[in-house]
C-alpha cells in the first residue's frame, strides 16, 4: 500500500449561529489519501464539501479531530508547509488585471523569478488553450474561458496538492471533457495529489483513483470506493458505466434514506 499523504481523523465542524444551536456541517469524518491519488469527494449540495476543502487549505478551523499532511497537522496558523493550489467553482479573477497578470500573481507571491514566471504563464495558458488571450481582461472572456484561466492559475504554482471545488460544473460538456483529460494528463505528468469535489457522479468515476461519497449535512463517510481502472481512461469505457450505475443507485438510496 502506498503511503498516506493526507489523513483526516474524526473531523467535525460546526458553525456558530446567533440564538440557535451551532450548525454541524461535518460529523466524525475520517479518510486517508495516498500520495499521488486523485480522490474525488461526492456529496449532496450543502453537505459540507467546500467547508472540508477550506479546512484542508488552512482557511478554516476544525471543531474537533484533525487533518495531517505528510504528518504535519494543518491549522489556520500553519498554512505554508505545503504548496496548495485551489480551483473554485467560480473563477475569482481580478477583473482589473489581464489574464496573464491573474495567472502570474500567485507566482509573484511565491517569489518565482520573473523569467520563469513568464515562461510558466505561457505554458499553462497554452495548456488551457488561452495563449492568445493573455492580454485580455477577464470581463472580455466567456464564462468557460474565465474558468480555464482559473485552472491555469491553480496549476501554474505547480502545487504539491491541488484542491478543486467543482471546477468544471459551470462549463459546457465538451469543454469540461477536454479539461478533465488535461487534468489527468497533468496529474499523470506531475504525480501530485488531487482532491476533486463534484456532484457529478460520472465525472467522479471517470477521474478518480478513489471516490469518497459523503452523506447529506452533516457530511460523514457513506462510501469509500477505490476505482482500479488504469489511466488514461476512455470516457465510454463500460467498466466506468457499471461503476457509475452502482454509485448512482447507492446515492439515490442514501438520499431516500435521509428523507
Ligand atoms: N462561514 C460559514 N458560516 C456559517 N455557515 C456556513 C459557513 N460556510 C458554510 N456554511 C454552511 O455549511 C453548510 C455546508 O456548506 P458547504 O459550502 O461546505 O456545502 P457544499 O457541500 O460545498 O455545497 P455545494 O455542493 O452546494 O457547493 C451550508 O449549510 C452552509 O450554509
Ligand atoms: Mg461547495
Amino acid at each position: 500500500m502506498s503511503d498516506s499523504y493526507l489523513t483526516i481523523e474524526d473531523l467535525s465542524k460546526e458553525f456558530k449561529r446567533e440564538g440557535e444551536p451551532p450548525l454541524r456541517v461535518i460529523d466524525n469524518l475520517s479518510a486517508r489519501v495516498e500520495d499521488g491519488a486523485l480522490l474525488s469527494i461526492l456529496g449532496p449540495s450543502g453537505c459540507g464539501k467546500s467547508t472540508l476543502l477550506n479546512i484542508i487549505n488552512g482557511l478554516d478551523d476544525v471543531t474537533s479531530g484533525r487533518i495531517t499532511i505528510n504528518g504535519t497537522t494543518i491549522s489556520r496558523r500553519s498554512r505554508s508547509a505545503v504548496k496548495i493550489g485551489v480551483v473554485f467553482q467560480d473563477p475569482r479573477l481580478l477583473n482589473w488585471r489581464t489574464v496573464r497578470d491573474n495567472v502570474r500573481l500567485p507566482l509573484d507571491e511565491l517569489k518565482v523569478p520573473r523569467d520563469e514566471a513568464e515562461e510558466r504563464v505561457d505554458r499553462y495558458l497554452d495548456l488551457v488553450g488561452l495563449r492568445e488571450f493573455g492580454e485580455y481582461y477577464p470581463l472580455r472572456l466567456s464564462g468557460g474561458m474565465r474558468q480555464r484561466v482559473s485552472l491555469a492559475r491553480g496549476l501554474a504554482i505547480e502545487p504539491d496538492l491541488l484542491l478543486a471545488d467543482e471546477p468544471f460544473s459551470a462549463l459546457d460538456e465538451i469543454t469540461a471533457r477536454k479539461l478533465r483529460m488535461e487534468l489527468i494528463r497533468i496529474w499523470q505528468a506531475t504525480g501530485r495529489t488531487i482532491i476533486f469535489v463534484t456532484h457529478n457522479i460520472r465525472e467522479a468515476v471517470f477521474l478518480s483513483t478513489r471516490m469518497l461519497v459523503v452523506t447529506a449535512r452533516p457530511a460523514t463517510t457513506h462510501l469509500d470506493l477505490p476505482i482500479d481502472i488504469p489511466h488514461p481512461r476512455v470516457p465510454e469505457d463500460d467498466r466506468l458505466f457499471e461503476i457509475e450505475k452502482e454509485v448512482t443507485r447507492d446515492f439515490i438510496r442514501m438520499e431516500e434514506a435521509a428523507e
